[in-house]
């Protein structure tokens, strides 16, 4: 197992990418509104990123990405692409995933945002979504084993008649984009990695109305929902500490501690 822990020196610089990375979620909410254009949004937080917080938009190049966030509307589940064709619409569901880069560390946040009204039905799953990872944060600590994250999470969605997504997994992260272990959204018997002190990872389950299955479209990236029933997505970066953990992009606007004790 390759030594992942960071020390306080990284610790504190992922608290600084993490604190740009969660602004950018605050400040682009009042652009969520019927009739913007995805690359609207997409120029505004490469803006932000670059102008204001001197700092790098990973997504962009990275395995050749052509954009500075992702943006994924409705049934798209992840890896979504602004274009200025593309317009939000009233009652659509949004996420919205930023991951920066900043005196070389990154860190990677995204939520769901609302377009206009957006029906009961649609707000659950986002509800629902947003709950299942914040009730994972509840079993983290140091020597808790990894794959508890993704039984309390698939138990939960579950649960609700909802799916997890299976294609896609949280991840280390840190001087690198993805880094180990990998955090899987479902529970793994044969997973056998213990959270560790100074350990730091996303969490970022993908949750489907439908099936949990998924296809990529002819862009290569964009990945929609294979039945057309629409996906939901939430994603924080979290260090692991004694005692429980820290949410590295946490948002001004949660109703969920920073820091969590699960003694
Ligand atoms: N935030 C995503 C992740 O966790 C995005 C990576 S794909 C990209 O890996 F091309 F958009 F960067
Ligand atoms: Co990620």
């Amino acid at each position: 197992m390759k030594n992942t822990l960071k020390n306080k020196y990284d610790i504190q610089q992922m608290r600084i990418s993490g604190k740009i990375t969660a602004n950018v979620l605050e400040i682009i909410k009042p652009y969520i509104v019927p009739d913007v254009s995805t690359e609207d949004i997409n120029r505004i937080c490469h803006h932000y990123i670059t102008q204001v917080k001197h700092a790098i938009p990973a997504c962009l190049g990275y395995k050749n990405f052509p954009k500075s966030i992702c943006i994924s509307i409705n049934d798209v589940v992840c890896h979504g692409i602004s274009d200025k064709k593309l317009l939000l619409k009233n009652g659509d569901i949004v996420n919205i995933d930023v991951s920066v880069i900043k005196n070389d560390y990154y860190t990677d946040a995204s939520k769901m945002f609302f377009v206009g009204s957006v029906s009961k039905k649609n707000k659950y799953l986002c509800q629902i979504t947003k709950k299942s990872l914040y009730l994972s944060l509840k079993c983290i600590k140091n020597g808790v084993k990894i794959n508890t994250i993704g039984k309390i999470i698939q138990k939960y969605v579950e649960k609700k008649n909802f799916s997890v997504v299976r294609e896609y997994c949280g991840h280390g992260i840190g001087k690198n984009f993805h880094e180990f272990p990998h955090i899987l959204h479902f529970y793994s018997h044969n997973d056998y990695i213990i959270m560790r002190t100074g350990m730091i990872f996303t969490i970022e389950p993908m949750v489907n109305e439908k099936l949990p299955h998924v296809k990529c479209m002819a862009d290569g990236w964009t990945i929609k929902t294979n039945d057309g029933g629409l996906s939901a997505q939430y994603e924080h970066t979290i260090l692991v500490t004694k005692t429980g953990c820290e949410i590295i992009t946490h948002q001004k606007n949660e109703k969920i501690p920073k820091i969590f004790i699960n003694t």
